[in-house]
């Protein structure tokens, strides 16, 4: 298959490519560089010596779009271009919708007008808001008493994808629903690479025990959970990248849902102890209030995706946290950093 990643210079959307490119597809990406870097694509095709296209394009805006998708001829798209910061969703509403939603309507625009007849859409666990049963299936309701702009605006992409498969019959939609991608690619190459302040645990821990933070908070030890610190299905960067090559393949006309997740839940502490025991650093932490907005435990129930997809989890959160390691220790400057030490 010809696939366009959008975002695909992304966290997510370059693991996806190298999977994708290793299992002999022809990947595409489009990007528009605002949350990544084009060392990441670099790093991609030197990791799967695919050739990956890579055209910069601002997806929001409809003329750009246009001229990104001309001419590729593509079987699929992977929607992942978007912005994913839930604090500062709640801070710029109007930006996150703009983005998110805009974005989606121009690549649901394209697909249509090129007669493209496969998406795969970034959605997260997040569309279940504080969920009613544990572990989450996908019959849980979804858009019910979501606390952040972010979190809506997959709810609402959802919507909008199922009404333009109504519209266009012989589209196939898959909706990806991410619980907490972790990890990196085993070779250390490339990684999650936040700027500035790491809003997500994974990223906070790494950077501490790299030293480049002095210490992390815990937010909240009073949840009604196995330790007390809210409790998250991690899932290893790679095995969602599988996930996303196993929705491709098996794509039905419609619009289906899927969880991606382990089933297994972790707390920070055990998240924690997991990450210092791989790296040998210690994690100095401080617990802190809760944070706003958030629960106290998000666990999948896979087997949707399990059964269907052929799919399953593989790598555990120690491996996740290995690849962190080498990823945060070999690159401790992020793309750019490693980029203005290379000549
Ligand atoms: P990321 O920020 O690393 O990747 C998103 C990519 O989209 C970036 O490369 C960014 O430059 C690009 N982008 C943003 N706006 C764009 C625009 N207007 N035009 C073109 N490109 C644009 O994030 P990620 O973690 O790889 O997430 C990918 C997708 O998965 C996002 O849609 C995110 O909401 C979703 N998701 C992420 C998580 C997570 O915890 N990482 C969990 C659930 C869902
Ligand atoms: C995990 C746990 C925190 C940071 C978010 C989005 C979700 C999805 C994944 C996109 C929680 C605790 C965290 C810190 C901490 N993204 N924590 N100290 O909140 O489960 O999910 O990312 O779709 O939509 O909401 O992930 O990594 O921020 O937090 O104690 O500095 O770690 O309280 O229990 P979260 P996270």
């Amino acid at each position: 298959m010809h696939v366009i990643l959008t975002g695909g210079a992304g966290y997510i959307g370059s693991h996806t490519a190298v999977v994708l490119a290793e299992r002999g597809h022809t990947v595409t990406i489009i990007d528009d560089f605002s949350n990544s870097h084009p060392a990441a694509v670099e790093r991609v095709r030197a990791i799967t010596g695919a050739n990956i296209e890579l055209r910069e394009a601002d997806l929001t805006d409809s003329v750009a779009a246009a001229k990104a998708f001309a001419g590729l001829n593509a079987d699929a798209v992977i929607h992942f271009a978007g912005l994913k910061a839930v604090g500062e969703s709640v801070a710029e509403p109007i930006r996150y919708y703009r983005v998110n939603i805009n974005s989606a309507l121009n690549v649901l625009d394209q697909i249509r007008e090129r007669g493209i007849k496969t998406l795969v859409f970034s959605s997260s666990a997040t569309v279940y808001g504080d969920p009613q049963a544990l572990p989450i299936d996908e019959t849980q309701p979804v858009g019910v008493g979501l606390t952040n702009p972010y979190g809506w605006s997959k709810a609402m992409i959802e919507q909008i994808i199922r009404d333009a498969a109504v519209a266009q019959g012989d589209l196939a939609a898959v909706l990806l629903r991410y619980f907490n991608p972790v990890g990196a690619h085993p070779s250390g190459q490339i990684g999650e690479d936040p700027s500035g302040i790491p809003n997500n645990l994974m990223p906070f821990v790494s950077q501490v025990a790299v030293g480049k933070r002095a210490k992390l908070s815990v937010f909240g030890d009073g949840y009604k959970t196995k330790d007390g610190t809210g409790v998250r299905d991690y899932i290893h960067v790679m095995d969602l990248a599988a996930g996303h090559a196993a929705a491709l393949e098996h794509a039905q006309a419609g619009v289906t849902a899927y969880n991606l997740g382990s089933g297994e839940g972790s707390s920070v502490f055990e998240v924690i102890a997991a990450f210092e025991q791989v790296s040998g650093r210690k994690i100095a932490y401080d617990v802190a209030p809760p944070r706003s907005g958030d629960v106290a435990e998000v666990v999948a129930n896979p087997a949707k995706a399990n059964r269907e997809l052929n799919w399953r989890t593989e790598l555990s959160l120690e491996q996740a946290c290995r690849d962190s390691w080498k990823w945060q220790s070999q690159n401790p400057g992020g793309y750019l950093g490693s980029a203005q030490e290379t000549p």
